[in-house]
């Protein structure tokens, strides 16, 4: 098997996830239920992960992390939030490469006519230099997602941060392709109120998990309450901290999952793990390229990128050619949408159908990346 699917998920997991998740199994009782040593031990293992998300992100205090169930559902609670903050005018600004985890929800929330769209350059990168042109009378927020998971490239989250702080908007990002391989630091980012993450992908730990960071003086309306086991005399959630996101019985064995897979990073530091990956993807890029036939659209600027490469190959659909590949050699990536279509659409490979997407991952030698790339190039000779 070729493993080429990592903007999907992390495969394999960060060493230690199975038998920590395992071991949570065993654990007799549940997260901030009650006092007695089970509860306890399970409380423990969720502060433990809390920690150790916001030491790598940097985070000085962890309880502005929140674990939801995934990055989908902070995202959405996100959103839902900005629109029932504001009016029934208000509109919400957005990238053009959002993934629908953002794209539906604003649609949702605001309605088609009130999400509107960054300017950007044709590799969908937004163009800071026009942002100050444009009437944000109306913003209710600003979300932009950090890296592609069509294209892997990075948006200068930084300088649209800066921007929003000005105009006192708050930004969101979307850092699901991100956390974990793009060296961030969530207290330096200027305007930044919310990062969120996706346990299962470069952060190494199961499905399951949706870290989520909100800045110290941003609270969000929860989208679903509960029980937590804090305050349960009163009708509603505390006003601050995890509390307020993390109704419903936690899911011990993926945060106990999470968890170990963090340990990975006392040894792999995010800034070294992402100059291996700008070096991996500039070596299947440059091989893909040179196969005759192949478009790699979106890719024409600098800007910094993830392992991440979109194939297009006119009079080819992407979903045969990925089916192909896994018949002949085993390779398993994602063809399609990418449930990106806003890219696709930016891109131009839409109505195609969506693009072949290779996102390699550190165990990826150059051997299996000349023998992927002569396959592609027999099949579509
Ligand atoms: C850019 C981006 N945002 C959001 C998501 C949603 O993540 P999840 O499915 O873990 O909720 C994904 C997942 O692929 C993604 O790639």
């Amino acid at each position: 098997m070729i493993y080429l699917d990592h903007a999907a998920t992390a495969y394999p997991r960060h060493p230690g996830v199975s038998e920590a998740m395992l071991k949570a199994l065993e654990v007799a009782g549940s997260v901030g239920r009650g006092g007695h040593q089970g509860a306890q031990s399970a409380s423990a293992i969720v502060a433990s992960c809390r920690e150790k998300l916001g030491h790598l992100m940097g985070a000085s205090d962890a309880n502005r992390i929140s674990l939801f169930p995934s990055s989908t559902l902070a995202l959405s609670t996100l959103i839902a939030d900005l629109a029932q903050r504001s009016d029934s005018q208000a509109e919400i600004w957005m990238g053009k490469l959002e993934h629908n985890a953002v794209w539906r929800p604003a649609v949702r929330a605001f309605g088609d006519d009130r999400v509107r769209f960054l300017p950007t350059d044709e590799d969908g990168v937004i163009d800071v230099s026009q942002l100050k042109s444009l009437d944000m009378s109306r913003a209710a927020g600003v979300v932009v997602q950090h890296a592609s998971n069509v294209t892997g490239v990075l948006q200068p989250v930084e300088e649209v941060g800066a921007w929003c702080l000005q105009l006192g908007i708050p930004m969101i990002v979307d850092g699901a392709q991100a956390a974990g391989l793009v060296p961030f630091s969530v207290e330096r980012c200027p305007g930044l109120k919310a990062y969120t993450m996706a346990g299962h992908k470069h952060l190494g730990g199961p499905p399951g998990i949706g870290p989520c960071y909100l800045a110290h003086d941003y609270e969000p309306e929860p989208l679903w309450i509960g029980g937590n086991g804090i305050d349960s005399e009163h009708p509603s959630v505390p006003a601050s901290g995890p509390g307020r996101f993390e109704s419903g019985t936690p899911n011990l064995p993926g945060i106990a999952g999470l968890d170990a897979a963090l340990n990975f990073f006392e040894d792999h530091p995010v800034s070294e793990r992402f100059q291996k990956a700008v070096k991996i993807r500039q070596a299947w890029r440059d091989m893909i390229q040179e196969i005759p036939g192949v478009v790699i659209p979106g890719e024409s600027g600098t800007a910094p990128r993830t392992p991440v490469i979109a194939i297009h190959v006119p009079g080819h659909s992407a979903d045969q050619l990925s089916a192909e590949l896994d018949v002949r050699i085993g390779v398993r990536c994602r063809s399609g949408l990418q449930c990106a279509p806003l890219a696709h659409q930016h891109l131009g490979t839409l109505e195609a159908g969506g693009t072949l997407r290779i996102a390699p991952g550190e165990e990826t030698d150059g051997e299996t990346r000349e023998l992927v790339c002569a396959t592609l190039a027999k099949l579509i000779l």
